[in-house]
């Protein structure tokens, strides 16, 4: 089975700064991974580095069988394959709901096409099946603007969902959404990964609900992996140590 993300020896500086180091990982189709870590750990660079954004980092990674290019972006057709969900949303705010939703659709379509907005039957039908699962359906023809924070996440939930992806990768998801909602998009994302087949990784502050909902929890802390377990086997201790453990970057320490 070819593993839907395979990192070697993979490492990242911002201006001479260490914000990845020697980070190797292997996540299969089916599985669902989460990323814990204080502020600064180095998610979000983890994550735009999958999906192709970042530049100029070391080592070997490949996403969905293809070799990344620490130079250059990812081919359109691998693209489409790897949804990303922002954790500033990045949606059109003149656009409705529904339209946000089907931009989802773009990677999957032919130039022509997309340019004149001529999406087919079966684009409506994944968005209104994504615009459901997110419990936005009467939302369609809102315009994005006039949207609560939490509603926005969910039409970028939505979005990605629509798309089809092979790989969903999501920046804190859930952040901004009350307890009920948070767990409903990731028992969405998390049952996409089991039911589709498909590898997802989502950062996350929340230790709890990432257990509950994540096969696999990663703690990430200064650039480097401190932790990889089986979520059944992430304890207490590990998370306390994620959050509150001496840190090389602030020299903070916590004495108990
Ligand atoms: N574009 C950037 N330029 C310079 N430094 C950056 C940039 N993005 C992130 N960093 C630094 O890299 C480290 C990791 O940041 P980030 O990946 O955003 O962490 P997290 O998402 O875990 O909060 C931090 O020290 C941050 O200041
Ligand atoms: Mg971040």
């Amino acid at each position: 089975m070819t593993a839907v993300i395979a990192l070697d020896a993979v490492s990242h500086c911002f201006d001479g700064e260490a914000a990845l180091t020697n980070l190797s990982l292997s996540v299969q189709p089916g599985e669902s991974v989460a990323l814990l870590g204080p502020s600064g750990a180095g998610k979000s660079t983890m994550l735009a580095l999958l999906d192709g954004r970042l530049r100029g980092w070391q080592g070997q990674a490949s996403v969905l069988g293809n070799q990344l290019s620490a130079t250059r972006s990812p081919a359109r057709e691998i693209r489409a394959d790897i949804g990303f969900i922002f954790q500033e949303f990045a949606l059109v705010d003149r656009l409705s709901v529904y339209q946000n939703v089907m931009n989802g659709r773009l990677g999957r379509m032919k130039s022509w096409p997309a340019l004149w907005g001529r999406f087919g039957e079966q684009d409506h039908i994944c968005v209104t099946r994504a615009l459901q699962d997110t419990g936005l359906s009467d939302l369609a023809h809102r315009r994005a603007d006039r949207l609560s924070g939490g509603q926005r996440q969910r039409v970028a939930i939505a979005r990605c969902l629509a798309q089809d992806p092979e790989l969903i990768l999501a920046d804190e998801p859930v952040s901004n959404l009350d307890p009920a909602h948070a767990e409903r998009i990731l028992g969405l994302i998390t049952g996409a990964a089991r039911s589709r087949g498909i590898g997802v990784i989502f950062s996350s502050h929340q230790p709890d609900l990432s257990r509950r909902f994540a096969d696999r929890i990663l703690g990430l802390r200064d650039g480097e992996i401190l932790f990889d377990k089986r979520s059944g086997r992430v304890t207490s201790e590990d998370t306390d140590g994620l959050y509150h453990g001496a840190s090389a970057a602030t020299g903070l320490r916590v004495v108990s």
